[in-house]
């Protein structure tokens, strides 16, 4: 069987259904800072086609092929660019007013080189007075120090491409020198059974604040929810809003 999350866009938005609660954060921003948006590893448009919906001019970029064509066509009717590209590395002749990078898609970059040439493009691509935003999870030290030998359920689904139904287990070892989560995703279906690997860095909150500090930022807002709670210890999100600096 081919590999599956990433890559079929309607087994993420199956898996992903229950996810909102970003919706409407992201469409109070975009009323706040207007157009034009860029989303970063928009994946199948969750978020960028409610934004649309409402009328803002938005580009959508992921470098994944199978999560963009489905993208394109959930959203037939509206008008907006996909790009297929690495957030590390592209090029637009057009600066945004609000550029985003939700659900923890930062943590697909692990590495300083990756994150700087991300942020270097960010800083290219954002107007003077544009705003940019990151979500991605506070680290769960319990879920990080699992026993990698343990399996946990983590939903059952119907296969939205009518197969029947998926169970969905799941494993992680942390690595703690490098910061990276190593998930194993165990999908039972019918008598078959197949493993996907997903690799998230994880990001302290200092550390996050200091990589923007570093790379040109300065944080305006950080959020620990989508309510617009004040960031704290027990938040389990980490949504921060930030400006470039001067010249950037
Ligand atoms: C957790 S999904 C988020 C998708 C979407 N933003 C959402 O909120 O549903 C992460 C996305 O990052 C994309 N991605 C991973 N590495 C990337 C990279 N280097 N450049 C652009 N997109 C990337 C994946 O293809 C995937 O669509």
């Amino acid at each position: 069987m081919e590999p599956y999350y990433y890559r079929l866009g309607e087994v993420y938005d199956e898996e992903n259904k229950g996810l909102i609660a970003d919706i409407p954060f992201y469409l109070r921003k975009a009323r706040e800072y207007g157009g034009p948006i860029l989303e970063l590893a928009c994946g199948t448009g969750r978020l960028s086609i409610p934004l649309a919906r409402e009328g803002f001019d938005v580009t959508g970029l992921d470098i994944s092929k199978p999560m963009l064509h489905y993208a394109r066509k959930k959203a037939a009717g509206l008008d907006i660019s996909w790009v297929e590209a690495d957030c590390r590395d592209f090029k637009m002749d057009r600066e945004f007013a609000f550029i985003f990078l939700g659900y923890n898609s930062l943590s697909h970059l692990h590495d300083l080189d990756s994150l700087e040439r991300c942020f270097s493009r960010v800083r290219e691509h954002l107007r003077d007075d544009g705003h940019f935003a990151i979500d991605v999870f506070n680290p769960n030290l319990t879920l990080l120090s699992r026993d990698p030998d343990k399996r946990f359920l983590v939903n059952t689904y119907e296969d939205p491409l009518g197969r029947g139904m998926v169970s969905k287990w799941e494993s992680n070892e942390y690595d703690a020198k490098e910061q990276v989560n190593h998930i194993r995703w165990y999908y039972e279906l019918g008598n078959e059974e197949f493993i996907e690997k997903l690799d998230m860095r994880i990001f302290f909150p200092q550390e996050l604040d200091a990589l923007l500090k570093y790379n040109g930022f300065t944080i305006e807002e950080k959020y620990g929810d989508f309510e617009g709670s004040a960031f704290n210890k027990d938040s389990l999100k980490q949504i921060v809003v930030c400006r470039k600096n001067e010249g950037g």
